[in-house]
């Protein structure tokens, strides 16, 4: 991790939600998403979900959540996250499944805060992730 990366950090009140299609490309942002993130809802609509990957998140994570999504249960989980600027900042994530009417798959996701300790807890369980 780069010491001159700067770390944005989420306040209380921030709720960042944003829906994506069966295969992760975004479909909806709210504009907490949009403050936090530094992109826009133009840039953010389209494209996959993988625009705010922090090179620090190990493939593990990844390939655990959708697998949880997939068997149609509900995925949480401590995620880093890059900005457009270069900067990150960390949330408590919790993804959700849904299927419309007419049967297409979609996932919401819902990102708060997370506290201290857990940042800490993810921090070295992503460390580790990394050497194996
Ligand atoms: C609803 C939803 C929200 C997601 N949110 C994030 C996120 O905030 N950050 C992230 O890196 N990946 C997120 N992902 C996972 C990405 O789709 C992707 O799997 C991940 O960024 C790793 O990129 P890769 O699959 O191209 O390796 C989300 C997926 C879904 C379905």
């Amino acid at each position: 991790m780069s010491l001159r990366e700067h770390e944005y950090k989420l306040d209380r009140e921030t709720i960042i939600v944003s829906e994506t299609d069966e295969k992760g490309k975004i479909v909806y942002a709210n504009e907490d998403f949009c403050k936090i993130s530094k992109y826009t809802k133009d840039e953010l609509i389209g494209k996959p979900h993988s625009i705010v990957r922090h090179p620090d998140m190990p493939k593990a994570v990844f390939e655990e959540l959708w697998a949880t999504i997939k068997r149609k249960e509900v995925w949480r989980g401590v995620v880093k996250n890059r900005t457009k600027d270069g900067g990150y900042y960390w949330v408590h994530s919790t993804i959700y499944p849904s299927e419309t009417v007419d049967g297409k798959v979609k996932y919401f996701s819902v990102r708060v805060k997370p506290t201290t300790d857990e940042i800490e807890q993810a921090e070295a369980m992503y460390a580790g992730l990394h050497q194996s």
